[in-house]
């Protein structure tokens, strides 16, 4: 699982099961840590607003949940929009992400959409780390 295509496909796919009936904005993310392990989520979305949970937030938790704590890149993928500048990861997540020193962040829309890819010191620059 290294090639771009593969983790905008496996993140694309992965958003198709988020839980998202509030906002009708599905998100997959995929994570792969520093060991090359492989790692998905979506967003899970709550009745109760600030309860519900960002794609790269749950895949980041699965991730670091089962041991790892370097992760390597962080694909996202919104399905419900074609236009990618509406795709880009929130600030919390981009926090999240520096917690755990993510290097590469892949970011697109739905099939066919932009594939964009960056560094987190793009994304999030000057961050605060203890
Ligand atoms: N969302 C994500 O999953 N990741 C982000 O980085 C931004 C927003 C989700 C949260 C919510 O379920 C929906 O998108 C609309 O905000």
């Amino acid at each position: 699982m290294t090639g771009s295509d593969d983790l905008v496909e496996l993140a694309r796919g992965t958003a198709v099961f988020a839980y998202a009936p509030y906002s009708n904005f599905r998100v997959g993310a995929v994570v792969i840590g520093a060991g090359g392990e492989v790692f998905t989520g979506a967003n899970i979305e709550n009745a109760a607003y600030p309860s519900g949970s960002c794609a790269e937030a749950t895949a980041i938790g699965t991730a670091v949940s089962q041991g790892v704590r370097k992760i390597d890149l962080v694909a996202v993928a919104c399905i419900d929009t074609d236009d990618v500048d509406g795709a880009y990861p929130c600030g919390r997540c981009r926090q999240i992400m520096s917690e755990f020193d993510v290097e590469t962040i892949v970011v697109t829309g739905g099939p066919g959409s932009e594939v964009r890819e960056h560094t987190l010191d793009e994304l999030l620059p000057h961050r605060f780390k203890l």
